[in-house]
């Protein structure tokens, strides 16, 4: 059967070009750390499938859990209604996030998840009565998903150039270094005071899509700081870092200061299915409960707290509790360094860094470093033709494996980086 055929025939794809890419690979199996394709590849998957995978495909545990749900119920509807998984995982996930007393809000993915937090936050201030704070602080170069709120917060760059009308002010600052601290922390405090600010939102340590770009939690903290004496709402986006990428279970565990909402989802569900978390902290909810109706929190989907995707993260966290999850991070990143030690003064190499189970390398090119940049094509078609799954941000390259990736396939990994660097010298 030609499926590439009939797949190009009737599928628009999410983030493909579709002059360069005519036709998608297609996989039929997907297990461990590799996808199996129709005509008898195995490809390392070496970005968990866009950072979604962090135990490896089809792991027995998560899916008998998801079976075993699927027998008793599919769905029921989330309002006025409520069931054992969406409890129990909220039970989880208020002992485990980083955000006093929390309260859990389910929605559909990580995109919707920044959308609820940036409602709540405007609207928390809207219930209190102070309904001239509208504004948010976010970071350059910053990407928190693709709807419109989403991308009214992140960078203003290719992803939604065709929509920067549309799209509501935000005031972006620096990330923050030891060289610009004083400039950023100075810039953060006029924001406030001169303008209506309800919340800054940042994804703590490291900024994913916009190129794997690591920076320090006591610069960070110092910005939390600021916000925390202006009672300026903090919303730590943490749908890429959460549940293990940086190291710990939450980037946000690498600061003092403690986000009043975080936002989780791709590895929530060890990437099994889609998933959204927003857990607010009990004074922010505690602004929606009154007798007035007009302050309720309209915001909702149809599939909320689907029972199936409440089961598969009730899995995906027992087994990060039952196995030695983080110690497998910890190894990952010892060999992650040791690889940096090896390359790091090549000349093709710009910068290179890593974090957790996060190795990523600037590659110097005439272009500038940019998401767009041509090299990121070549540098796909390499991989894939050696059986590597990597999707290169611009000329960054760089790898998220799921955990269960053994020595020698990280290994294939890394010679294939140094491969590709001595053949683009
Ligand atoms: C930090 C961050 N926020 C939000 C999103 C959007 O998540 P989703 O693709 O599930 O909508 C992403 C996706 O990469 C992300 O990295």
């Amino acid at each position: 059967m030609n499926y590439e055929g009939l797949d190009k025939k009737y599928i628009w794809h999410p983030f493909t070009h579709l002059k360069y890419y005519p036709k998608n690979i297609v996989i039929t199996k997907a297990k461990g750390i590799y996808l199996y394709t129709q005509d008898g590849r195995k490809i390392i998957d070496a970005i968990g499938s866009w950072w979604v995978n962090v135990h490896g495909h089809s792991h027995p545990y998560i899916a008998k859990k998801i079976q075993d749900q699927l027998k008793v119920m599919e769905h029921c509807i989330f309002s006025g209604f409520t069931h054992l998984p969406a409890i129990q995982l909220a039970q989880k996930l208020v002992y485990l996030v980083p955000v006093k007393n929390a309260k859990i809000f389910y929605s559909d993915n990580g995109s919707t998840s920044v959308e609820v937090a940036i409602k709540m936050a405007l609207q928390y201030f809207y219930n209190i009565g102070e309904k001239q704070k509208t504004k948010i602080i976010a970071f350059k170069n910053a990407y928190h998903g693709d709807t419109f709120g989403g991308m009214s917060v992140a960078e203003r760059n290719v992803f939604n150039l065709p929509f920067k009308k549309n799209l509501f002010q935000t005031y972006f600052i620096d990330v923050p270094h030891s060289k610009n601290i004083d400039k950023v922390k100075k810039r953060v405090t006029q924001l406030i005071e001169k303008n209506n600010v309800a919340a800054f939102i940042y994804e703590p340590i490291i900024q994913g899509a916009g190129g794997m770009n690591i920076y320090e939690a006591k610069y960070l903290d110092e910005l939390l700081a600021i916000c925390k004496k202006y009672q300026v709402i903090t919303i730590a986006d943490e749908v890429f870092t959460g549940f293990g990428k940086t190291g710990k279970l939450f980037a946000s565990e690498y600061l003092k200061h403690k986000p009043d909402i975080i936002c989780l989802s791709k590895g929530l569900t060890g990437g099994f299915l889609p998933l959204g978390v927003t857990a607010a902290s009990n004074h922010i909810f505690k602004a929606f409960v009154s007798d007035d109706k007009t302050k309720t929190f309209y915001h909702g989907h149809s599939f909320t707290a689907n029972p199936l995707m409440c089961s598969a993260a009730i899995a995906n966290i027992e087994l990060i509790e039952q196995t030695n999850y983080l110690q497998k991070i910890n190894t990952i990143e010892q060999w992650h360094k040791q690889f940096v030690q090896q390359i790091i003064s090549h000349p093709s190499i710009k910068s290179v860094r890593y974090k957790g189970i996060v190795l990523a390398i600037e590659i110097k090119t005439k272009e500038k470093t940019h998401y767009l940049n041509q090299v990121s094509e070549k540098i796909a078609d390499y991989f894939l033709k050696r059986d590597i799954l990597i999707r290169p941000l611009g000329n960054v390259m760089y790898v998220v494996p799921p955990t269960c990736i053994k020595q020698n396939e990280m290994k294939k990994i890394y010679d294939t980086m140094k491969d590709f660097l001595n053949e683009i010298k």
